[in-house]
């Protein structure tokens, strides 16, 4: 753990949200110790519809939830005033962002509230004290996955990387790509579990919108939980190259179609990879199993290479969703970490609902693409800067170059000064990857 990230865990609860929640007769604490823990637990399978968590499921989850910081909003009043009415867990991973840097960024997750106490600001309460002790520690972004699409820009966070979900009939796909070098393997899960962490490492700084993931990501993935539900369907697949390095990863599923058994559905549930080839030579693994009628894969990247390798591209129905959220909490900070797609100065007028990126800024670009940042006052525009005005959850959607700042000028979200200088902030702010998060938090 990074110092930050252990300070981030340590740190105590927002005043402000527990003085605002405390005037309702509501305690916002941290939750420490494993019965706390527990507690917290069931509240969160309950609030993402989930049953009612095993002995064996509590122990699972909490050896593999020390990272996370949990906090808990608690009503003395109620039957069971142990069991929390609000949850936010947060922990400090690392954000891929366009260039190939990372920068810090506040994971939110867990964020529910029952619904014996909804609709009383509690969530909002969480949200906010938690943003603000990230930006009081100097986590400069802050970053979610959904539930609900319309839950998060009030909060200035916004689909800054959206994926795409595939269903594809292989049997029509066909195949145009050039036939991939290496060896494709069948691996133990456990194999798989041992070896994923260290590709997704070597893999994630060039994929803006990637986090860093934690470990109990891949026991999910490979099925190696103690509490895994369906673990003997998941299939694991390698990829290695000449030198038998491996370079590509698979997870799949298959399920048996009962009125026709040769179209059955295979389900990709993780494939990564770090070569072309280990992307192409899994790809036309899955796309060539035999007794498949229809492929299925998700938080998939919006510009898949994959689409120009089928012969028939209408084989193939892509459906874009928001995945990863991005809020900017300090601004001088994550717009220096980047990498931009042209030279040029922007002056960037930031406002900022909850105040904590709220401000005048100048960012200028070199021809390398890095660029600086300075504050600046709100009249000061140099002679060649293009003046752009934004809230931050519209800054935070441009943030990983996947969300054109034309697009936002044009729906109205954004406004820019002079003629083109929508597309030239654009061209600034945009990036030739499209960002991708492959998991969901
Ligand atoms: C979503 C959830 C956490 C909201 O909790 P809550 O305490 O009722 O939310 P609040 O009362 O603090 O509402 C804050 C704001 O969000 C809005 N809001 C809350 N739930 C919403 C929903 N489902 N859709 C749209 N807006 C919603 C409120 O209207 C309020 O708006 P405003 O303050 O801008 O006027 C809660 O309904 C829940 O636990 N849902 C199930 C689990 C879930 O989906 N969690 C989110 C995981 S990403």
């Amino acid at each position: 753990m990074t110092d930050l990230a252990a300070r981030q865990h340590a740190a105590a609860v927002d005043a402000e949200s527990a003085a605002r929640l405390a005037a309702r007769g509501l305690d916002l604490r941290l939750v420490d110790t494993d019965a706390e823990r527990d507690a917290y637990s069931q509240v969160v399978a309950r609030g993402f519809l989930d049953t009612e968590r095993s002995t064996e499921q509590l122990d699972a989850v909490r050896e593999r939830s020390a990272y996370r910081r949990l906090v808990g909003v608690y009503d003395v009043a109620a039957p069971v005033p142990d069991a929390p009415v609000g949850t936010i867990a947060g922990w400090v991973a690392e954000l891929s962002v366009p260039g190939g840097a990372t920068v810090p960024s506040l994971a939110v997750s867990a964020v529910t509230v029952a619904p014996t106490h909804r609709r009383r600001g509690i969530a909002r309460a969480l949200v906010e004290g938690e943003l603000r002790t990230a930006a009081s520690l100097g986590v400069p972004v802050a970053s979610l996955t959904v539930s609900e699409s319309p839950l998060y820009g009030r909060y200035g966070f916004a689909a800054a990387a959206a994926v795409t979900s595939w269903r594809i009939d292989p049997q029509r796909a066909g195949w145009v790509a050039p036939d991939p070098a290496g060896r494709v393997d069948f691996v133990p899960r456990e194999r798989w579990r041992e070896l994923a962490p260290a590709l997704h490492e070597r893999v994630r700084p060039g994929v803006p919108g990637e986090l860093a993931a934690p470990a109990a990501l891949w026991d999910t993935l490979a099925g190696t939980r103690p509490d895994a539900k369906d673990a003997a369907k998941i299939r694991a697949v390698q990829h290695t190259d000449a030198d038998g390095v491996v370079r590509g990863l698979l997870v799949y599923t298959v399920d048996e179609n009962p009125d026709d058994y040769a179209r059955s559905t295979a389900t990709v549930s993780y494939l990564l990879a770090e070569t072309p080839d280990a992307y192409a030579a899994l790809w036309r693994f899955v796309l060539d199993l035999d007794l498949i009628g229809e492929v299925r894969a998700s938080e998939l990247s919006v510009d898949e290479p994959l689409l120009w390798m089928l012969a028939d591209q209408r084989a193939a129905h892509v459906e874009v969703v928001d995945h990863h959220y991005v809020r900017v909490l300090d601004v001088p900070v994550a717009l220096a970490a980047r990498r931009y797609g042209a030279p040029g100065v922007l002056a960037l007028d930031v406002t900022d609902p909850l105040g904590i990126a709220a401000g005048h800024w100048l960012l200028t670009v070199g021809d390398d693409g890095r660029g600086t940042v300075e504050e600046r006052s709100s009249d000061d525009v140099p002679a060649g800067a293009v003046r752009v005005a934004l809230g931050v959850t519209e800054l935070s959607a441009a943030y990983l170059g996947g969300v054109s700042v034309a697009t936002l000028a044009a729906a109205g979200r954004v406004h820019t000064s002079g003629t083109g200088g929508a597309q030239r902030a654009a061209q600034m702010l945009g990036w030739h990857d499209a960002p991708r998060l492959t998991y969901w938090y």
